[in-house]
């Protein structure tokens, strides 16, 4: 039983001190990862955006999605693995590993009003989801124009 509880405590250490890189098999896979969170993040950007312009806007859709947004947030960013950039079809720049703090800081922003919308979709107020929206979306933007390639 020691033994047991000793190496399940190892592999738990293990777990932990595992580099983000290693949840991808290659570079590939990585990408298509990434990409995938994005779309993600853009659809359901896109819900709530069609919501907030509606006469009638479905809290709980709004909710629904905010809430998905911030556990993708928690995600988005583990894909951007070093040497990922030489995969022919990202439109990642290779400056954010050049300039990893910036990129970390863009990240951080992101996640913190996607926080801030998913409280405040709870509260049911349209003009405060509409502002705290129109945050999140500069935070995606901002990031965008420094390290996505022009398409
Ligand atoms: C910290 C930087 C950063 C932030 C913040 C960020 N993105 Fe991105 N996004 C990127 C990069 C870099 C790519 C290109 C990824 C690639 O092609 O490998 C990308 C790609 C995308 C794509 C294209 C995905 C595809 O199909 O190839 C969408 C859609 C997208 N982002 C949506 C969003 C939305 C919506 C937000 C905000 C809620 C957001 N992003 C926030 C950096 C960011």
């Amino acid at each position: 039983m020691k033994v047991l509880l000793h190496s399940l405590l190892a592999a738990a250490a293990i777990v932990v001190a595992t580099p983000a890189s290693a949840q991808f098999a290659k570079p590939e896979a990585a990408v298509k990862y990434r990409q995938s969170v994005m779309a993600l993040m853009g659809n359901h950007a896109g819900r709530i955006n069609a919501q907030l312009k509606s006469d009638k806007p479905n809290f709980q859709a709004i909710q629904s999605s905010a809430a998905l947004m911030e556990t993708l947030t928690k995600y988005q960013f583990e894909g951007f693995i070093p040497g990922s950039d030489l995969v022919a079809n990202t439109n990642a720049k290779p400056e954010i590993w050049s300039n990893q703090a910036k990129f970390n800081d863009y990240a951080k922003k992101l996640q913190g009003e996607v926080v801030k919308l998913s409280s405040t979709a709870r509260g049911g107020d349209v003009k405060a989801i509409q502002a705290q929206f129109g945050e999140v979306g500069k935070a995606c933007k901002s990031c965008h124009d420094d390290f996505q390639k022009e398409q």
